[in-house]
């Protein structure tokens, strides 16, 4: 992880209980503000476009996590690309250590020939990661990459690199721009931690 990345632990402010999208609960502090995070996407989106002079990009998006990261990063991709998503689904540990994954939801293109780039929320544990990354890697890509909007860097079980990381995430439960608490709080435009 390199310095220049902000962490987002000098920004902190405590949101009001006016916002009606809290459902009545109040955030412990907004981690990344809107315009930090469209700053920030803005820069993935050109390292992005720079890491990929040729052949065909699918990015493919981690439901339901991803869905407004994604929405903003392929907009600040400026070369052809296609999107896809994949709906993994939950299993226990017994089942993860044995290495068996179902997608819910499989995209129909042919992976093989195309340089994915697997669009994450937040990397916590890596395990949903690790479990992925298997199953796309079987499938003969040109290139498999990650990009994640937010990492703890506690995912000392992740067993492949995460290339493009929106925030070093601190060390709170997160919510908002996608990410959920019990499914609520998708649609906040920042990221915050919950009280
Ligand atoms: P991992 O497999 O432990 O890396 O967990 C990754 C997944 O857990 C993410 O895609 C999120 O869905 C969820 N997750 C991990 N940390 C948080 C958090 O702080 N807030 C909301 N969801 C989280
Ligand atoms: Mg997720």
């Amino acid at each position: 992880m390199t310095a220049t990345r902000p962490s987002g632990d000098h920004r902190a402010h405590v949101s009001g209980p006016e916002d009606p999208r809290l459902l009545g609960r109040a955030v412990r502090r907004i981690a990344f503000d809107e315009g930090t995070i469209a700053g920030r996407v803005r820069e993935l989106g050109a390292e992005i476009t720079a890491a990929y002079p040729d052949g065909d990009l699918l990015v493919l998006g981690l439901l339901k996590g991803s869905f407004v990261f994604l929405a903003d990063l392929v907009r600040e991709i400026q070369r052809p690309l296609h999107v896809d998503f994949l709906v993994a689904s939950s299993y226990g540990e017994a089942v993860e250590s044995s290495g068996v994954v179902r997608l819910v939801y499989d995209p129909e293109t042919e992976l093989a020939g195309k340089h994915i780039l697997l669009v994450e929320d937040i990397v916590d544990s890596g395990r949903t990661l690790n479990r992925l990354w298997d199953l796309l890697a079987e499938r003969r890509p040109t290139s498999l990459a990650i990009c994640a909007l937010l990492h703890k860097n506690i995912a000392t079980e992740l067993r492949h690199p995460t290339r493009f990381i929106g925030f070093d995430a601190p060390h709170e439960f997160l919510v908002g721009y996608g990410l959920d608490h019990a499914e609520n709080f998708r649609h906040l435009p920042y990221v915050a931690s919950l009280q």
